[in-house]
């Protein structure tokens, strides 16, 4: 492989150089810059100025909810994750022709964004809507809601803020609500029926119309919960001090 080129990360995962993959590409009002040209982890207050909230979309599509928030609420500070080069430029392009200027899209894995980027506790709330379940078992590494992935996702949230969630994989979506219900600190609630305002994207309206069962969840980290799942710790050794004098 050649030289790293400006935007190429080179991190390993999985035994391949993500620049092998693709680059980590930020967006902020139609002005996109690449992640070698940004510190990690990301500045955000200095990307969007101001001082109102933030809300995080992981796995945002088409960008539906995420666009008409930032619309909605130009005082709220918003940021999306997606892997799809597609969709994040799809997003990224509305946002600038609507003058999102509250919305900082970003393209990547969100596992590698999350464990490398962003800042921990700085949302006041994340939202993850009809994420892939990746029901091969080989796969389930993928997923944002294992145990020892979870306390990323988590890590996000600010004391008191919220964690949003709904799948029409129901099977799945209970899954999650096991290693939620299993996390020390976190209020976890059902949402029965659909949310106030209705669908809030793209899948949601179509799984809806369709008449779809669909599982929704609030889990609300509480200011005293302690972050990190006890099967994530579980999953982590720690060598006897004796293997470290040598
Ligand atoms: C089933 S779609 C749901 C899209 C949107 N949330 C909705 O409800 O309409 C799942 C989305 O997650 C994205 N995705 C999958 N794995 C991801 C990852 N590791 N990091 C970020 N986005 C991911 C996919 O590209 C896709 O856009």
């Amino acid at each position: 492989m050649g030289g790293v080129e400006a935007g190429e990360h080179t991190g390993l995962r999985e035994g391949k150089r993500w620049a092998a993959i693709k680059p980590v590409l930020v967006s902020l009002a139609g002005r996109e810059r690449p992640l070698a040209a940004l510190t990690a982890p990301l500045d955000v207050g200095a990307l969007v100025g101001g001082e109102g909230a933030w809300e995080v979309e992981l796995g945002f599509g088409k960008g539906r909810f995420l666009l008409a928030q930032a619309l909605a609420r130009p005082e709220v500070r918003y940021l999306g994750v997606e892997l799809a080069v597609y969709y994040y430029r799809l997003l990224a392009r509305r946002a600038s022709r609507q003058g999102a200027d509250n919305l900082l899209v970003v393209r990547g894995d969100a596992l590698y964004v999350l464990s490398a980027l962003l800042p921990a506790g700085f949302a006041d709330a994340v939202h993850v809507y009809f994420p892939d379940p990746w029901p091969k078992s080989r796969h389930h590494k993928r997923r944002l809601f294992e145990p020892e992935t979870i306390d990323l996702v988590l890590g996000l949230l600010k004391p008191g803020a919220s964690l949003w969630f709904a799948t029409d994989f129901v099977e799945y979506g209970e899954l999650v609500w096991g290693i939620l219900a299993s996390y020390p600190g976190l209020e976890l609630r059902r949402i029965e029926g659909p949310w106030p305002g209705g669908p809030r994207t793209n899948y949601e309206a179509k799984f809806v119309a369709e008449g779809r069962p669909i599982l929704r969840l609030e889990a609300r980290r509480s200011p005293e919960a302690a972050l990190l799942h006890p099967a994530g710790q579980a999953g982590v050794l720690v060598g006897p001090r004796s293997w470290q004098r040598g």
